[in-house]
This record gives C-alpha cells, sequence and structure tokens, in this order.
C-alpha cells in the first residue's frame, strides 16, 4: 500500500493495561515521524477531576456532564500529545493507582465515551498519528490505516507496571499490581460500550518474550510492508547516490557530530544544484532520514511523481503561503523529524547570496527544532568532477518570534561555512 498523495496514515494500537501500548507507541510515531496520543491518559484525566469535584466514578450522567463541561486540549511536547484540562497539563497525578481504577469507571459512562470519541476523532483528523487505547480500531477509527493489537501474559505485564510504578517512585506489591491489572481488564472488556476487543483486521503483536524494541521494530516492519515500494526504493537510492558520490565525486562530510541523531531538527541548506537534496539526504542518511519540503509540481511528474512522498518530500505550494505544508512541517519537527530545506527558496548560482524567505525562521521559532546550518560545496560543478563537500555547522536553537531575524541569522551561519 502506498499513501502518495493521500493524508498521512492513522496507526491504531489497542490492547490491555500494562501490555507497553504507549512505550511502543512513543517510538514508532518517532520514526515515523508521527504524533502520539495515550487516550487512555483522557479518561485517566477525566477521573481525577471527578475524584477532586467529589463525583462518583460511577455516576455517568454527572461525568459526561463533566466532560462537556471541561476545556480539553493537547498540547505536543516532543512529539507527545499531552492532554490539558481547563489549561493544566496533567502528568504525575495520572500515574496513581487511585486515579487507574476510577479512569476504568469513568470509561464505562456512555456519554463520556462519546464525547472522548469526537475528541479523538478530532485530533487524528490530519492523519500522522498514532494512537493508543482500548477501542482505536474498534470504534475510534475503525478505518485506520493500521491495526494493531499488543498483547502479553498477565505476570509480563505486572512486571513492567511495577517497574514503571517504581520508577515514578510509586512503590506497591507486585501481587497487587497483578490484582489492579486483572479487575482492570475484566472491567474495561466486560463492560457495555466499546469494550477492550480485538479488531479482526488487527494484527496481533505478542511482546510476552520480547522486549520493547523488538516490538517496535515488528510494528515498522508491517508498516513499512504495506507502504511498499516507497519506502525500499528510498532506502536504495539513497544508498546508490552515496556510494555514486563517493566514488565519482570523493564526497567529502564534516561536521557530522553536530546532527542530533534523534528530535526535531531543521538542515538549514544554501541551494545551488538540482543535486543538493540528494547528496544532502546521503551525506546524513547514516544517521538520520530526511525530509524535504519540494516545490508541488513534481509531484505531478510521470512514475517519479508517485514517489516523492516516500523520498521524504512534503509538496509546497510556491506561489501562496502554504498552510497545509507549513503544518504538515511544523508537525513533522515536533514529532521529533529531521527536514531539509533551503530557506533561498529557488537555486542561486554559485556563492551569489540570495535572500532568505522567512519561512525558515518560522519553521525555526514555532518548532523550537535544533536547527543545523549546512553548506553543499561543488554540485553546481559536477560535470567538472570537482570534490563534493557537505558541511555541517553547529546547531542552534530559536526561541521567540522574530522570525525574519531568525532567519537571517541562519543564512549567515550557511555563509559562514563556505
Ligand atoms: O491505557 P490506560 O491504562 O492509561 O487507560 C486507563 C483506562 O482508560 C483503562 O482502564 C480503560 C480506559 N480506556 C478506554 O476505555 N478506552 C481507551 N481508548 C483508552 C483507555
Amino acid at each position: 500500500m502506498s499513501w502518495g498523495k493521500r493524508k498521512k496514515p492513522i496507526i491504531a494500537i489497542d490492547g490491555p493495561a500494562g501490555v507497553g501500548k504507549s512505550t511502543v507507541g512513543v517510538w514508532v510515531a518517532k520514526r515515523l515521524g508521527f504524533l502520539f496520543i495515550n487516550t487512555g491518559e483522557m479518561y485517566r484525566a477525566l477521573a481525577w477531576k471527578a475524584l477532586q469535584e467529589g463525583v462518583s466514578p460511577q455516576d455517568h450522567q454527572a461525568l459526561a456532564q463533566l466532560s462537556e463541561r471541561l476545556r480539553w486540549d493537547f498540547v505536543p511536547r516532543e512529539g507527545v500529545l499531552k492532554t490539558a484540562l481547563d489549561g493544566q497539563v496533567l502528568d504525575q497525578v495520572l500515574a496513581s493507582e487511585e486515579v487507574s481504577l476510577a479512569s476504568s469507571l469513568v470509561a464505562a459512562a456512555p456519554g463520556v465515551r462519546r464525547h472522548m470519541r469526537k475528541l479523538q476523532r478530532a485530533i487524528g483528523e490530519s492523519g500522522g498519528m498514532v494512537m493508543e487505547g482500548r477501542d482505536i480500531a474498534t470504534n475510534v477509527f475503525p478505518d485506520a490505516d493500521f491495526k494493531f493489537y499488543l498483547d502479553a501474559s498477565l505476570d509480563t505485564r505486572a512486571l513492567r507496571r511495577h517497574l514503571q510504578l517504581h520508577q515514578r517512585g510509586i512503590e506497591m506489591d507486585l501481587d497487587q499490581v497483578r490484582g489492579s491489572i486483572l479487575l482492570r481488564d475484566r472491567q474495561d472488556s466486560e463492560r457495555q460500550i466499546n469494550p477492550l476487543r480485538r479488531s479482526p483486521q488487527a494484527i496481533v503483536v505478542d511482546s510476552t518474550r520480547r522486549t520493547l524494541p523488538e516490538v517496535v521494530d515488528e510494528v515498522l516492519r508491517h508498516v513499512q510492508r504495506r507502504a511498499g515500494l516507497g519506502f525500499a526504493a528510498y532506502g536504495f537510492l539513497l544508498f546508490l547516490v552515496r556510494f555514486l558520490a563517493r566514488l565519482i565525486y570523493r564526497l567529502e562530510v564534516t561536521g557530522l557530530e553536530n546532527l542530533p541523531r534523534s528530535g526535531g531538527v531543521l538542515i538549514a541548506c544554501n541551494h545551488v544544484s538540482l543535486l543538493d537534496p540528494p547528496v544532502v539526504a546521503a551525506a546524513i542518511a547514516s544517521i538520520r532520514r530526511p525530509h524535504f519540503l519540494a516545490k508541488r509540481e513534481i509531484f505531478s511528474w510521470p512514475l517519479l511523481g508517485r514517489l516523492w512522498r516516500h523520498f521524504g518530500a512534503i509538496p509546497l505550494n510556491r506561489t501562496a503561503a502554504d498552510l497545509r505544508a507549513v503544518r504538515e512541517a511544523l508537525q513533522l519537527l515536533k514529532g521529533g523529524g529531521c527536514l531539509v530545506i533551503f530557506p533561498e527558496g529557488t537555486r542561486g548560482r554559485g556563492s551569489r547570496r540570495k535572500h532568505p524567505r522567512g519561512g525558515v525562521g518560522f519553521l525555526a521559532g514555532k518548532s523550537g527544532a535544533c536547527v543545523v546550518p549546512t553548506r553543499v560545496i561543488n554540485t553546481d560543478r559536477c560535470f567538472r568532477f570537482r570534490r563534493l563537500e557537505v558541511r555541517l555547522g553547529r546547531p542552534t536553537y530559536f526561541e521567540g518570534r522574530d522570525y525574519h531575524g531568525f532567519a537571517a541569522r541562519i543564512m549567515g551561519e550557511v555563509e559562514a561555512l563556505a
């Protein structure tokens, strides 16, 4: 399957308590440059609020009213959407055992579930999302592009949850943890409305005897296999460009240590030749799989046009303010992805510097991503077989709203690498 020009997919991960859905989901999302949300947090947040306000976790009507009355926001933090109630991000308080048990009761209220589903659909509407919970594939996104059901033995889950609680400073007896998981499993799968069920189309991944990184790899393998030719072709092409650039043009890459191995990175590069994107991609491919902003026209080329998406390209309409492209680029950076941008827009000749557009400054300031100034050398002289060089400068972060100022500073640093 290819998601070509379609919106990015939704990956649904369901499964019982303590199976590692969040750990796996966050990693899968990061590797794909998607956002992640743990919908259990929403039920936990409501349960916490109900306990605070003295609303019984069994009073379905009062809970539904409470969930409608609250302001729900979802705040991105390093690619993870955190639940905020009335402007407050709740974190540690949601981990307690009291909230865990109450959340499972709260989740049985039909009015609450209807409201949560509405919120969750709005969150995932634009795609590029890994969403985990109990009913994502069966109820929230029954048309999700990828559906996974994570499972593990009760003992394994109890051990994992015990460790997780310990790491959060909550000490509980292992038997108590096992009992609590068992009780929640029963409540979650026996409730009348949207119980925990495996969707018939879901791929079951059992993590009992495997480490979570192994599970992440398996999930990604399924996604990539179905994404088809594009992923494989991109990997092969990067290898080929790197091989040829080294062999024929003695490609030299300096400053690779300046490129963070994880987290959002914006690579701002000068632009002198059509070869710049593949050469930069090949130069950094051993560390990061880059994405690009590319002019929309190339997506209608025969054959290749369908593959650009898989080569990490985001279509950009250069004749108007393209909010969709900007949103996608921001989502990618906030999700911990790596984006290469040529701030001058079109190609400039040789050393002649063109004025940067404000876009690079906006993306840098708005995403909070790390900016790595980069310079390609001699890609415009490939017919003379000059040595190709890619130089990566020191990483910088930009805070605030002086987007044009940021853009000028970034280009100054790219210039300084000449
Ligand atoms: O995944 P978790 O343990 O944080 O979830 C807390 C509770 O929320 C869980 O016991 C069941 C409920 N839940 C649900 O009913 N549907 C979801 N999509 C996610 C969680």
